[in-house]
């Protein structure tokens, strides 16, 4: 009976396995034509986070750039961006992307403003149709992490396929490549190296 019991226990256990193996979600190669890198940036951190995205996907690079630019000096910048935020207020933005129907990847990056996505990306992100896009959020951060960012992206972003957004400190971005590497490879597969 034991001997049974233990045989049935490996069946099912070797096709578990065999199930969890063929259910897990395929990561697809998408090629670089294919993916957008959006970002804005107040003070340079995620820029360049984002260009080491299009270095590493060979993507095309597009900047959030609000119409009315945001106070070059920190206090009034952070008054500005709260009340914004409590407001949620989605700011004019000056740039628009070409042809949004060329894309079907969109890495959309944000610093990390008082918990939350800056404004202008909140108003990047509900001034397309992205419903059949796949975002992939990513931020830098003083120091509180990802907190509300990845969350609220996934609120105004219901309809996308929206994947695990990634949230790098932004005092020592310019020493992460290889942690943003490792994290765009872990979300999306890129097509073999030429
Ligand atoms: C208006 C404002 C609000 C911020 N709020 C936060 C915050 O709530 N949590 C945090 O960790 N960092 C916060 N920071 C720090 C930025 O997220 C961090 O410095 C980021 O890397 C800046 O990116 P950027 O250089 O692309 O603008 C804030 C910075 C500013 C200017």
């Amino acid at each position: 009976m034991k001997t049974k019991m233990m045989m049935l226990a490996a069946v099912l256990g070797v096709s578990f396995g065999c199930f969890a193996q063929e259910s897990k979600p395929e990561r697809k190669a998408v090629e670089p034509g294919k993916i957008l890198i959006a970002y804005y940036s107040w003070s340079g951190n995620t820029k360049y986070a984002a260009e080491t995205i299009r270095k590493i996907t060979g993507g095309t690079l597009f900047e959030i750039k609000p119409a009315v630019p945001y106070p070059t000096e920190y206090r009034a910048c952070v008054d500005q961006a709260r009340k914004e935020i409590r407001a949620k207020f989605k700011p004019e933005l000056s740039t628009k992307v070409d042809d949004i129907g060329k894309y079907d990847v969109i890495f959309v990056g944000s610093p990390n403003w008082i918990g939350t996505m800056a404004p202008p990306v909140a108003a990047f992100l509900t001034s397309y149709d992205l419903k059949d896009k796949t975002v992939v959020p990513f931020f830098t951060h003083g120091s509180g992490g990802m907190q509300n960012c990845e969350k609220d992206v996934r609120e105004l972003c219901g309809k996308s396929n929206v994947l695990k957004a990634a949230a790098f400190q932004g005092s020592s971005i310019r020493q992460s490549d290889t942690r943003i590497e490792q994290w765009v490879r872990s979300v999306i597969a890129l097509p073999e190296k030429k």
